[in-house]
Parts: C-alpha cells; structure tokens; sequence
C-alpha cells in the first residue's frame, strides 16, 4: 500500500493558527523577510529545523514524572546512561544542554593552535568550536558528496583516501577524527557501515580514536539496513551496535535522534580525557550526573533511545521524507538526490537560473514559500556562507533551501499540501525575483539580517 500510516496516533494536539497570504505579506515586512524573525504561531508548517521539534510519546510524557531532580547521583541519570549503554557502551557518559555543549568540552579538552580535526563534514557550531581552539576543521566528505545530481547510497562518506594522505602527511597534529552520522551539511546522506569500518581501521593504523558525531545515528542505521548488503536482516538497534562498536566516543544532540526537545551528551572510552571534560562540564553545564539537564530530561532521553530505533518509527520516518522529496523530484523541482534521512534540500540556484547568486535565489525561494503557504524551511547558501572574514563577499558552493521535518509531528496531508504549495511556487518559478541585504550583523548574518524584494 502507497500511503504512509503514521505508526501513532494522536492524543494531545496542538491547533494551527490558519493565517491568509495577505496577512503573511504583512508578517514578512514585519520580520525585514528574515523568516528567523517571525512569530512561530504565524507559521503553518515549521520545516526550519528537525531539531528539538519532534513530538514526544506517552511513554515519555510518563517518564518525567519519574524525573528524580537530585543534584548528585539522580536514578534519572542512570536509566539514561543504561539505555544509551545498551546501543554505545562507551566508558564515560556526559549529559550536557545540547551537542554544542558536548562539542565546546570536548574540542577545549583536545583541541588547541596547529592541530587538525577532519570529518566527513563539521556542522557548523562542530566547525566553530574547533576553529575558536584554532584547530584546523577539515572536511574530507567522498567526492559524490557533493554533487547534488549524483545517486550514490551512502554520499556521506569519507573520503579514505585523502584521509590517508592527511595521516601519513599530519598525523602528530591529529587528536581525533571525526565521523558525521548522518551527514547533516551535505543532505542528511548516511555513511556506510563499510566506510565507517574502514575509517576506524584507519585510525587504528595511525593510533587516533574515532568519533562521532552522531545526532541521527538512527537513521543512519535505517539506510544501511536497507541499503547496504548484509544488513537487510539486522534490527536497526543491532546496526547501530555495531556502528558505536567501532567509536572511541560521541557528540550527541539527542533533540534529533533522542527524540527529545532538549538534550545531548559526550560519551568516549578515554579516562584522562574525561576526567578533563567533567572538570568543564562542571564550571559550565553543572554536576557530571545532570550535565545542564533536569533529571526530567534525562528520563525522555532514555525512553526515546528505545523508541528510536524501532523498525516501524524508522520506517516512516525515512519513507515519508523520501516521499515529500520523491513527490517534488516528479513535479521537476531540482532536489539533492538520493533524499537524506531528516530534509529535503531544493536546489534553488538551479531551480531560478534567473535570479543572480548575489540575490540570493534560496533567500527568495524560501520567502515566497512562507508567502504563498506559510511554510518556514531554511536557506543553507549564499546568505549563509557569502560573507567573507576579509568584508568581501562570494557565492557559496550550493545555494539550498532545506526543509527539516520534525519527527512525529507532522501527517502525509501536512506534507500533501506542501507538495501542493511548491508546485504552485515552481509554476510561477520565472516571475519570482531576489532580494537584496538592506542590513547585516558581522557574522553569523542568516540569523537577523534584513532582506529586501527587488
Ligand atoms: N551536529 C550536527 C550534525 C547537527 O545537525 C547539529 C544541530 C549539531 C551537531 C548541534 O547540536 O543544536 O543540539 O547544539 N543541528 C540543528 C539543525 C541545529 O538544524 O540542523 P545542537
């Protein structure tokens, strides 16, 4: 059967506010067409993040009332660090706020002038809290990777040659490598299990531990399972084992993969290093059994690390999002293909050749989706990534829109009628125009600039 039977249903909900286009013609100016600047209950359908968005079970709800607040020693703590034990039994579990805050201890621990850290592909705030230690954040993704036309089945590979090159060239200025599961900034595309293997073998080869970055390991298990050969029989839960069975350590964002709204954790096998993060931890997070979590938290956490890996979420969940990217591909809008695990990315560059770089076709893409359907997705280019640290300015490598599906929120007709709303967007594809940056902060300008239509 074609249509997607959600595996729940729904107990508590929570009312959309419907709104008009003229009423969003309105919120726009007033948000200077920054969509980070409007109200959320003026949006329809919110695909600006999968992250902390998804909805939480009844098991969990029921979990928090278990939540013991204790500030030394909570239970809460240890029903957390036993179910995450159950899929990566690494020595020393960390709770923090979210992954950034793993990602700051962890690089402050190991990071420091002259050092390199590669992965498949940093995330921003991983890429940023290893340049503020100065560490070098190379990105060494397998070539297909970026290329948004190509199908390849694990485009989040490492590229293991140039990986060699690096060790054998740099090795003493390596503390770690890094692996992202999935890769979140090319596409959401998963990693191999073969690569993740052989990336290991690497490391071992030269001495480094392997960690990873692993906010959508779950989803990464899925795609192996049903991608790679010899996995088609293992339950998500065993692939992701076996996954964590080749990591020295994790950063964790447990708001994606944890199904939770706030959370993450550092895990790793080393003891002096850890010794070193729970002393960070302390001054900035808090005590080592609630990192800068409630005891409430630590309890969702554990039930959405059950909940995670089972075979009918994870079914739906992939299948869906390639369904809303499928449906798209069909119409003729350019997406990056295969469609990753979280988000479908819309090539706007290709798909309004019309409009200059410099005037931000995802930018205006993304406006006149708000506009015409009150959907919020997210520009991942030339606003992004165009401003240089010298002033100077430059198209980013991809000009993208991403929509991010939180889990478990939203139904096939949500997404049936954001098919709906893109056709129509990509029917009147040649009179849509660009903006232009009217004003713009020093950095991170995608947060809070102000756009206007030309
Ligand atoms: N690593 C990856 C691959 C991520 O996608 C994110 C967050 C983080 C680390 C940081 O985790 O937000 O809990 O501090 N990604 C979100 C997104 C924000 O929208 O893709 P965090």
């Amino acid at each position: 059967m074609k249509t997607i039977i959600e595996p729940f249903r729904i107990k508590s909900v929570e009312p959309l506010r419907m709104t008009t286009t003229s009423e969003r013609e309105t919120f726009l100016k007033e948000a200077n067409y920054n969509l980070f600047s409007l109200h959320s209950d003026d949006v329809l359908v919110d695909l600006l993040t999968d992250s902390g968005t998804g909805a939480m079970s009844t098991n969990q709800w029921a979990a928090l009332q278990r939540g013991d607040e204790s500030y030394a020693g909570s239970p809460s703590y240890y029903r957390f660090e036993k179910a995450l034990k159950e899929l990566a039994p690494f020595k020393h579990v960390i709770p923090t706020h979210q992954g950034r805050a793993a990602e700051k201890i962890l690089f402050s621990i190991v990071g420091g002038e002259g050092k390199i850290i590669p992965n498949n592909t940093h995330f921003d705030t991983t890429r940023a809290n290893i340049e503020a230690t100065k560490t070098l954040a190379l990105d060494l993704v397998q070539k297909e990777g970026l290329d948004p036309k190509v199908e390849h089945p694990f485009k989040g590979n490492m590229d293991l040659q140039r990986l060699r090159k690096l060790l054998e060239s740099d090795g003493d200025k390596i503390p770690l490598v890094m692996l992202t599961i999935t890769n979140n900034s090319g596409g959401g595309q998963p990693v191999s299990m073969a690569n993740i293997k052989a990336t290991k073998a690497l490391c071992d080869e030269f001495g480094k531990p392997l960690f990873l970055d692993a906010c959508r390991f779950a989803e990464n298990a899925y795609f192996i399972k049903t991608r790679e050969e010899g996995y088609q029989d293992k339950s998500p839960k065993e692939i992701a084992q076996e996954i964590f069975s080749y990591a020295d350590g994790m950063t964790m964002s447990a708001k994606k993969d944890s199904l939770v709204n706030m959370g993450g954790w550092l895990a790793l096998n080393d003891d002096d290093w850890a010794m070193l993060a729970r002393n960070v931890l302390i001054l900035t997070e808090g005590f080592p059994t609630y990192g800068g979590l409630s005891g409430r938290d630590l309890e969702a956490m554990a039930v959405g690390l059950e909940e995670v890996v089972e075979e009918d979420y994870l079914n739906y969940r992939i299948t869906s999002t390639a369904y809303f990217g499928n449906a798209l591909d069909k119409i003729g809008i350019p997406i990056v293909k295969p469609v990753g695990g979280h988000a479908v990315y819309i090539d706007a560059r290709a798909m309004l050749p019309h409009i200059d770089v410099k005037h931000y076709p995802g930018q205006a893409l993304a406006i006149e989706m708000y506009r015409l359907g009150g959907i919020r997705a997210c520009e991942i280019g030339t606003v992004m990534f165009g401003r240089q640290p010298d002033g100077s300015e430059k198209p980013a490598a991809m000009d993208l829109v991403r929509m991010a599906i939180p889990r478990r929120v939203y139904t096939q007709s949500h997404i049936d009628y954001c098919i709906e709303c893109l056709e129509e967007v990509f029917t009147n594809k040649d009179k849509l125009k660009g903006v232009r940056i009217i004003w713009e902060p020093p950095m991170l300008r995608h947060f809070t600039a102000h756009f206007e239509p030309l």
